[in-house]
């Protein structure tokens, strides 16, 4: 008798959507039919649901090591699941950042197995690193930092990011701000009074510099023909460029808080917003909407940044930049859905198969025979609204707090087990490290 059976759902795979069964065994699809005859340990009765591919997040920091006291495994996985999202790639700007094979390793231990959600680990690159980089196995990718963000991480040599590119051996992500370019605005508005204005942050850290990073990267990628996978694009500069640049090899994000937000938002939320890359013009919010239809957008990521409600609500200088993302990038894509904004196919594609595709992850992303049963089944007609007190991050806050969203997930599924069903952990935690290939 096989596990589970998901019936009459409508089933969402990269080419369509058929109603029809997805049978479960030992952790994985089995079978895919219309009708499934024969008995199993349990069914689950999907009947004008839709069953999805389990979401991977390609963007968050879990602050392990450095600040457990904004987010840990357990809770940001909770997080994660009670959201859709059944794994997640952690970046390496942790206190101390991850830069080391041996850093690495003490954060493999420390994250355990207190995971509910399925996980994959970035690499930092710093100037002098590209040895450690080269003793590096089963890692999601190397993360560089162009600009500074929160942490300290950085590279500020086109030698070091030729020599990544040169190597060759995992996706290189970039988190494209010019240093140089922060650095000359940065001075320019020195002496200004930061409260002057609610969009100070977005006028000192302007789309030239986003523009400028994109440019040079992906210059330097093409000559060593890299993949590359730009973070976070914020603006129709980026992404005017970006497709002069598409192929394969050349990829790119976009984060929620970009597309549903816009300078005018800081009148309202002020340094909750504070975030790098920074909440753009209304413009460049239609222009990502744009990214996404044509495709030159191929995945959306939370990046899931916590920090408390105190450390944000500071003055502009002593806010960390940052927001939660990873329980809300589902629902706020569904709603997306429902507000005709893009298709489930695509949103199925931005989240699952395209983040397992660019990072390599084996046996993930799709709802295919013999892919792991990491599942979600969709209710697309119930509606929620968004509230900081009912998170699990453990930041216990949202930007988009109050928001109604239309489309929610209901039940969880992970490596064919049921983790969370109506609100509620049914399951013990089974988060396991993911499987790159080489
Ligand atoms: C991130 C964080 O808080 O770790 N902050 C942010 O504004 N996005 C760092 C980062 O990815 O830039
Ligand atoms: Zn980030």
């Amino acid at each position: 008798m096989v596990d589970l059976v998901l019936k009459k759902g409508r089933i969402v795979f990269p080419d369509g959507i058929r109603e029809g069964d997805v049978v479960i065994e030992r952790g994985v699809i089995v079978e895919i039919t219309p009708e499934y005859k024969e008995e199993a340990k349990r069914v689950i009765d999907c009947t004008g649901k839709y069953i999805f591919p389990g979401v991977i997040d390609a963007h968050v920091h879990m602050r392990i090591p450095g600040s457990p006291y904004k987010e840990d495994f357990t809770t940001g996985s909770m997080a994660a699941i009670s959201g859709g999202v059944t794994g997640f790639l952690d970046m390496p700007n942790n206190i101390p950042p991850i830069i080391s094979k041996k850093m690495l390793a003490e954060k493999r231990d420390l994250v355990g197995d207190n995971s509910f959600a399925n996980y994959g680990f970035f690499f930092g690159a710093t100037d002098d690193n590209v040895d450690e980089i080269k003793r590096l196995s089963n890692i999601a990718g190397i993360k560089v930092y162009m600009g500074q963000s929160t942490g300290n991480l950085i590279v500020r040599k086109d030698e070091t990011l030729e020599n990544i590119f040169s190597y060759g051996k995992f996706p290189v992500v970039v988190h494209a701000e010019s240093q140089e370019c922060l650095e000359r605005f940065a001075s320019e508005y020195a002496g200004e009074d930061s409260r002057a204005r609610a969009d100070y942050h977005s006028v000192v850290r302007p789309p030239e510099c986003a523009r400028e990073a994109v440019k040079h990267v992906l210059h330097l990628a093409k000559k060593y023909n890299a993949s590359v996978h730009i973070a976070h694009v914020t603006t129709a500069e980026e992404l005017d460029i970006i497709r002069k640049f598409k192929s394969e090899k050349v990829t790119c994000e976009a984060a929620p808080h970009h597309l549903i937000f816009d300078t005018t938002s800081y009148e309202k939320f002020s340094n909750r917003l504070k975030v790098n890359p920074p909440i753009r013009s209304k413009e460049d919010t239609e222009a990502l909407w744009a990214g996404i239809t044509d495709g030159t957008i191929d995945i959306i990521a939370s990046d899931h940044a916590p920090h408390l409600l105190n450390e944000k609500d500071a003055p502009y200088e002593e806010c960390p930049a940052g927001v939660p993302g990873i329980e809300t990038i589902l629902p706020i894509m569904l709603d997306a859905v429902n507000r005709g904004l893009v298709d489930l196919e695509r949103v199925a594609k931005l989240l699952a198969e395209k983040p397992a595709k660019i990072f390599n992850i084996k046996n993930k992303g799709k709802i295919e025979l013999q892919y792991d049963a990491d599942l979600v089944i969709l209710d697309m007609d119930l509606e929620k609204i968004v509230t900081n007190d009912k998170l699990l991050t453990k930041c216990a806050w949202s930007p988009f707090n109050g928001m109604t969203l239309k489309g929610w997930p209901v039940t969880t599924i992970v490596g064919g087990e049921v983790i969370y069903d109506d609100g509620k952990f049914v399951s013990a935690k089974r988060g396991r490290e993911f499987n790159f290939e080489e």
